[in-house]
């Protein structure tokens, strides 16, 4: 969907479901994560880039403190609440997620009230793009300006986890958000998890003759079934054990060491090592496009791929047939990106070979009795912003 048929599209149906026309109109992109990944809340390094794909919120201010939800993409007509009576409701529906803004905004002392919200989204559901923070960062971002609120885009992120952690219940980290609120149009953005310190990092793939793939496997990832808290509780026993204060804080150039204190407990040893390697791994892609080695990436997040299935063991028989299908067809490199058990996994390859690595892996799947992936090129995009 482009800017300007988003925009007719989501202010006609707030006309239709609301009767008045829309104050203004935001959108928040999905993403995928090119490399470090489950390092975000263990204060280590993560380098996302934004899609194409957005969700699109039309939007009004209410005096009346009442916050009324409605979206195009879900059954159930408009969701009314009252501001003053919102509580955390784990496992929630969609509303939970904007509802969750309003709580975490006002729980932090903003002057924010009601809001009537339609939404519009081409970002793909369950498929570990985070459709859920696109969702939570359109709404903020069209909180912020409809009430003046003024606060930078990193802020605004660490709301929407905050409503994402405490309102939602997902103890999710900081990258889907700021991925969502800071991208930029042709770079990966660097993030260090622990300061927030930022730097986009140029990733020109049309110039270099490049293209990133994005495969959705179609299996549903769920972040909120216990497996993603068991991976993150599992670090933080690690880091307790190594008697740091995060992961983070073991050196790439140590690993081994920390690995023999752990000998007694594999399990915690093999996420140390994934998240140890990972860190190592986003600080090497960045200094290889730094140089202007897009190509010298692929070999790292192919390795990632196989940290990520080997010890931090994430990864399903659909997304290692994509990345070993692709590997094996030619592409420069391969890995699954989120937070894993299913959804996405990401592609780059020479533009020339970017048909037959597509084939390649659907015939893969057809032959595997798999469902039939969805395969599409993801340039790298803007983050939010004001569409009207
Ligand atoms: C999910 C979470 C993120 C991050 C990734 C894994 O997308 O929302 O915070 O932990 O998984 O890298």
């Amino acid at each position: 969907m482009h800017d300007h048929e988003a925009v007719t599209r989501t202010a006609e149906a707030f006309h239709a479901v609301y009767g008045t026309a829309p104050t203004g109109i935001w959108a928040a992109p999905g993403r995928v994560n090119l490399i470090g990944e489950h390092t975000d809340y263990n204060d280590g390094f993560v380098m996302p880039l934004a899609l194409p794909h957005t969700t699109v919120a039309a939007a009004s201010a209410r005096p009346d403190g009442v916050l009324r939800l409605h979206s195009g993409g879900a059954d159930g007509g408009v969701v009314e609440l009252l501001i003053d009576e919102l509580r955390p409701a784990p496992a929630g529906t969609w509303a939970a997620y904007p509802a969750g803004i309003v709580w975490a905004m006002r729980e932090a002392g903003l002057p924010v009230g009601g809001a009537d919200l339609h939404y519009e989204s081409t970002v793909p559901a369950g498929a570990g793009l985070s459709s859920s923070a696109a969702l939570e960062v359109a709404t903020a971002l069209a909180l912020n300006d409809l009430y003046g609120l003024g606060l930078d885009p990193q802020r605004l992120a660490r709301l929407a986890q905050r409503a994402e952690n405490a309102f939602v219940g997902v103890p999710c980290g900081i990258m889907d958000q700021t991925a969502a609120a800071c991208c930029t149009d042709g770079h990966a953005l660097f993030l260090d998890t622990r300061d927030l310190t930022r730097r986009q990092v140029p990733f020109d793939l049309a110039g270099e003759r490049l293209q990133l793939l994005v495969v959705d496997t179609c299996v549903k990832h769920e972040l909120g079934d216990g497996a993603y808290a068991q991976r993150r509780a599992g670090c933080e026993r690690g880091a307790r054990a190594l008697g740091v204060r995060a992961l983070r804080d073991v050196p790439y150039a140590h690993l081994s060491e920390a690995l023999d204190k752990l000998a007694d407990e594999p399990v915690v040893r093999d996420l140390v090592r994934h998240i140890v390697t990972e860190n190592h791994r986003v600080e090497e892609v960045m200094s290889r496009l730094d140089a202007g080695d897009t190509r010298a990436i692929g070999p790292l997040l192919t390795a990632g791929h196989a940290s990520l299935r080997d010890d931090f063991k994430i990864s399903c028989a659909e997304l290692d047939l994509a990345v070993d299908t692709a590997v094996a067809a030619g592409a420069v490199g391969a890995r699954m990106t989120g937070g894993g058990f299913g959804g996405s996994a990401v592609v780059l390859v020479e533009e020339a070979d970017a048909k037959a690595v597509t084939t390649a892996v659907t015939d893969a799947f057809a032959a595997a009795g798999f469902v039939p992936p969805r395969v599409f090129t993801a340039a790298p995009s803007a983050g939010a912003r004001r569409l009207v």
